[in-house]
This record gives C-alpha cells, structure tokens and sequence, in this order.
C-alpha cells in the first residue's frame, strides 16, 4: 500500500526499529498515531515527525493493557475518521534460560510480544471492517518466529503464535470475502536496535536505517509474510526443512557455553 497522505498507526515508537520506521514515514505528510511507555521519548518523536510535515497523535500507555489499545483506536478515530495503516511492532525478546526462568517471566514475554499484538489487532480490524476504504494491518514478528532458539524459547514461542495467528486470520479474510484488508507479517533477522548485554550470535545484523527501509518496501509491496534480510531469510528457511538433529547441533554450536 502506498504511504503517503494516509492515516497510521504505529506502535512502540519511542525507540528502535519503531521510531526508526515512524521518522520515514513523517516525510510523507501522513496523519500519525504513535504509542509507547516512555512518554518524554514519545515527545520527542512526535516532534521530529511534526517537523518533518505530518501530523502526530501521541499515545503514551502499556500495549499489554487492552482498554489502552481499544482508546488509541478509539481516539484515533475520532480525531482522524479511519486508520488506513497499522504497525504493530511493540516486542522484546531479552535472553533466557528455560532451565531457570520463571512462569512469571516465560508468561510476561508472551505478554509483550503475542498480547500487546493482538490487543491492538482486534479493535484495529474491527474499525477497518467498517470503512469502506483498503487498510493493511503490519505486524512486526521476527525470523525468530520459525523455530526454537536457544536463549530465546520464550520469545520464539510468543512470534510463532503471532506469526501463526496473522496466517489463520489471513485465511478467514478470504473465506467471508472481506477483500478491503491486508494482514501482513514482517520477520526481521537481526537489526542494531540496542546495546546487547547478552552474548547471542547477530550474523549479518542490520542498521535501523536499513530496517526502517526494509518495513516501507514491505508496505508498500503488500507482501504477506516480507523477510529480510536475504541471507538470513534463506538461512530460516532451510532450517525449517533441516532434520531436528542437525538443527540442535548447528544452533548449539553458536550459543555460549552458559548463559
Ligand atoms: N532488534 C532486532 O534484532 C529484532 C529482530 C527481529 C524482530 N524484532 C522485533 O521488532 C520489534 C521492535 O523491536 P526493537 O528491536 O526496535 O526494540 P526496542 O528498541 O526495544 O523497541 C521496542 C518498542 O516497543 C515499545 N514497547 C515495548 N513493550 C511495550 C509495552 N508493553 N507497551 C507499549 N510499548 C512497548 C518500546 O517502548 P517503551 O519501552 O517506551 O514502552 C519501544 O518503543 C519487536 O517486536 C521485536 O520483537 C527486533
């Protein structure tokens, strides 16, 4: 879908492949909702995305919190009269041991990463049901979402429910005929968000820049599940038909010895 002069939604926006995607989209006079935690950084994107000629509604508030994400909707609504374009991309995946971590922590990772998605996803859905224009919902899920992966169990359970979740409801799209809305699913591989604490392996670790231009292409493209990058892309996707065996060796071989 073409980007420009057009109403989005997009949140986690204060940091990271958020911010870096909504500071491309601020040059093409779009109207733009943004959320996040950080309400100061929230601010400050709000202010570039202004100075770069869009408009900008800011949503400060915790995605897991479903009557937060039914409001933004809500609110977005009421000031703008749609939303053509939503960008769920709120997530964290920080290192883990499924030996030794919590339910708490194991039940909080799906929380960031499956609810905050589908808290938005289902007020999102049901306002574009009611317009009579096209709308594309984004989700931002990770080439991570394919299989388990050693320090990342939990948040590679979180995106494979995401991912799986986007391709069923794509599926029941087409079946009741509603052919006005996109369900888009976006796995990035590695992007130089943050300073890593852990020592996880990032081959072929993307800019944000390259990212945020990757998630553009994506929208614009419609693509249904957009991979990037190449490499890492098509290194999933023969882990995907490698036997379990040769998959636990070639993934055990690149984690640390303890973590
Ligand atoms: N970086 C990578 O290598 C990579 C690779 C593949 C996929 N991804 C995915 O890309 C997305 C963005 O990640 P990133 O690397 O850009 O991380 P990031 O810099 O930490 O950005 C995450 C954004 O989400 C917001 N957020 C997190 N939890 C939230 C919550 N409960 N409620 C509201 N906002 C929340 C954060 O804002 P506040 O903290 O202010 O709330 C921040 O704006 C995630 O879905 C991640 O899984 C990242």
């Amino acid at each position: 879908m073409d980007y420009c002069r057009k109403v989005i939604l997009l949140t986690g926006a204060s940091s990271g492949i958020g911010r870096a995607t909504v500071l491309k989209l601020a040059a093409q006079e779009n109207k733009i909702a943004i959320t996040a935690r950080r309400k100061e950084l929230l601010a400050e994107v709000a202010e570039a995305v202004r100075n770069a000629g869009s408009e900008c509604l800011t949503f400060p508030g915790d995605a897991t919190n479903a009557k937060h994400a039914e409001k933004v909707v809500r609110d977005t609504v009421n000031r703008w009269g749609r939303i053509d374009i939503a960008i769920l991309n709120v997530g964290a995946g920080p290192a883990t041991n499924l030996l030794t971590s919590s339910a708490e922590r194991i039940l909080g990772c799906m929380r960031a990463n499956y609810d905050s998605m589908v808290n938005f996803y289902v007020p999102v859905l049901r306002q574009m049901r009611a317009q009579t224009t096209r709308g594309l919902i984004t989700h931002i899920n990770s080439l991570a979402s394919y299989f388990g992966i050693p320090m990342q169990g939990d948040y590679t359970a979180a995106k494979a429910a995401a991912r799986i979740l986007f391709e069923t409801a794509r599926m029941e799209l087409e079946h009741f005929g509603v052919d006005h809305i996109r369900l888009q699913t976006i796995h990035p591989g590695f992007v130089s968000s943050k300073p890593k604490q852990d020592k996880l392996p990032r081959p072929n670790e993307l800019s944000l820049e390259a990212a945020a231009d990757h998630i553009l292409r994506a929208i614009r493209s419609e693509t249904p599940e957009y991979r990037f990058p190449a490499g890492m892309a098509l290194a999933t996707r023969v882990g995907r038909i490698a036997p379990l065996w040769l998959k636990t060796k070639i993934l055990l071989g690149a984690a640390p010895k303890q973590y």
